[in-house]
């Protein structure tokens, strides 16, 4: 099967999609944000730590199966342990994790692009209105614009590795960078934007404590894509001569660059709207900051460039957060994809039906259960109190089972396919690398301090999640 299966056209395919993949609503808004709440320079320093040290041996490490198996994650947890073995479970869960997350991130990415669209007919003051966002929400609409993201996410995948993801990310990402430079350029002449800079990239070491680090690396973790199953999948689409591990780093420094140049956008434009913000009290949540805040501030540009210039830079701003979400909910979609196509040996075009049918089912009872219906609004109770079907996909996919797989990804490779096969695997295509430091930190962290900190985050994460008990403290 590997001889048919479709690869990247070059290494820089790989890079722009998986780096696509990373980029995500994420990096534009939350990274800033809680950099800003967090201690400032002293959270960037080590969340940039925490990425080098914690998650590039993860990254390493999936990318590593996915190429060597040349399957999706399923496939390659049984292909590298055996058909019979019970690490098909981690395989299950790398498929499952991506289908549920890429519901809950459908959610959100039709909510941006409902924005997009009301931008561009003239609407940013309906949207900067404190009562807008819910009723948005909460109306029939959302249906029509989730059609139309529907639509765009097949459009691409249907287009198979090399005509689809990596076309859509060469245009995409490129894209992504000059926007997000242009706005940078222009929320830094705004008065009072470096006020916001400071607050941003000035350290405060007293903010350090046990949750902060949690949450960086947390943060860190997610925001890579590791856990998902995509890494293992799009490496399963480059060829042997390609370097994984040069690939990995440029994934990883373009991720957190984006990241901290989104910094130089959000924040400065917070600052300048209102000088006398006080950063500790900024939502800690990337929708609330994205659709009730945002669009206030974007609004208030009027003074200064007319409700037309105030539109367009709010359409280039919602554009960007368009842009990153889609390359990243393509990058999630593909995984069930790339696994009913492989295991069950269907069509691209089959597999994306069956999944545009189950998971818009799943999308549309999440978009339901904001008010629409009762009983997806208040499904359950745990920890904090009610929740809604969107809170359980949000809790148990994306915070709980995320360093899950991460886990099983270090335990895996480390015990039963062990480093010997990891470093010859990785040598390929970098052949500098068995015998270098950087293997040797690779195979150590891996099999030692790795998976002991993602068990940490998973048991605190279900303690604080479900049971509302805080370990350590925090
Ligand atoms: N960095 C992404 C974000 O900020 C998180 C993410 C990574 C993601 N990979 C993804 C989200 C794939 C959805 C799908 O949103």
């Amino acid at each position: 099967m590997s001889e048919n299966r479709e690869h990247f056209s070059s290494k820089l395919g790989f890079i722009l999609a998986a780096a696509g993949s990373a980029v995500g609503i994420g990096n534009l808004v939350g990274f800033p944000v809680s950099a800003t709440k967090n201690g400032g320079g002293a959270f960037l320093l080590v969340y940039a730590l925490f990425v080098a040290f914690i998650c590039l041996p993860v990254m390493m490490a999936e990318m590593a199966m996915g190429r060597n198996a040349q399957k999706d994650p399923l496939g390659a947890y049984k292909a590298l342990a055996g058909e019979k073995s019970n690490w098909k479970i981690a395989g299950f869960l790398a498929v499952l994790t991506p289908f549920m997350i890429a519901v809950f991130y459908m959610v959100i990415t039709v909510w941006i692009f409902g924005y997009l669209s009301q931008t561009l007919f003239g609407n940013l003051d309906l949207l900067a209105t404190p009562s807008h966002f819910d009723n948005f929400i909460n109306s029939y609409t959302v249906f029509g614009y989730m059609a139309v993201v529907v639509l765009i996410v097949n459009l691409i995948l249907l287009g198979g590795v090399k005509q689809g993801i990596e076309k859509a990310a060469k245009f995409l990402m490129p894209a992504l960078f000059v926007m997000l430079l242009v706005l940078v350029g222009y929320v830094l002449t705004l008065d009072n934007a470096m006020a916001g800079v400071k607050y941003y990239v000035i350290p405060d070491f007293s903010k350090m404590n046990a949750s902060v680090l949690n949450g960086a690396l947390s943060q860190a973790f997610f925001s890579l894509s590791l856990g998902m199953g995509i890494l293992m999948t799009y490496a399963s689409y480059i060829s042997k001569k390609d370097d994984i591990v040069g690939s990995a780093k440029m994934v990883a420094i373009t991720d957190s660059l984006v990241a901290f140049v989104a910094g130089l956008m959000v924040l400065p434009a917070i600052f300048s709207f209102d000088p006398s913000t006080d950063p500790t009290k900024l939502s800690d949540s990337s929708v609330s900051m994205i659709f009730v805040y945002l669009p206030k501030i974007l609004l208030a540009l009027q003074n200064d460039i007319g409700y037309f210039g105030a539109s367009a830079v709010a359409f280039s701003f919602f554009l960007l957060v368009f842009f990153a979400a889609i390359t990243s909910l393509v990058s999630i979609v593909e995984v069930p994809t790339a696994t009913l196509c492989d295991r069950k040996n269907i069509s691209r075009k089959k597999a994306l039906g069956i999944l545009t049918l189950a998971t818009g089912l799943l999308t549309v009872l999440c978009t339901m259960s904001f008010g629409m219906v009762d009983w997806l609004t208040s499904m359950t109770s745990y920890g904090s109190g009610s929740k809604s079907f969107f809170d359980i996909v949000y809790d148990v996919f994306y915070d709980t089972i995320l360093p899950l797989n991460g886990l099983m990804v270090c335990l895996f490779v480390m015990y039963r396919w062990k480093k010997a096969r990891l470093t010859a695997e990785l040598s390929q295509g970098a052949p500098n690398y068995a015998g270098s430091l950087i293997e040797r930190y690779v195979n150590f962290s891996l099999s030692t301090f790795i998976p002991i900190i993602l068990l940490v985050i998973f048991i605190n994460t279900v303690a604080t999640k479900f049971f509302n008990v805080s370990l350590f403290g925090f």
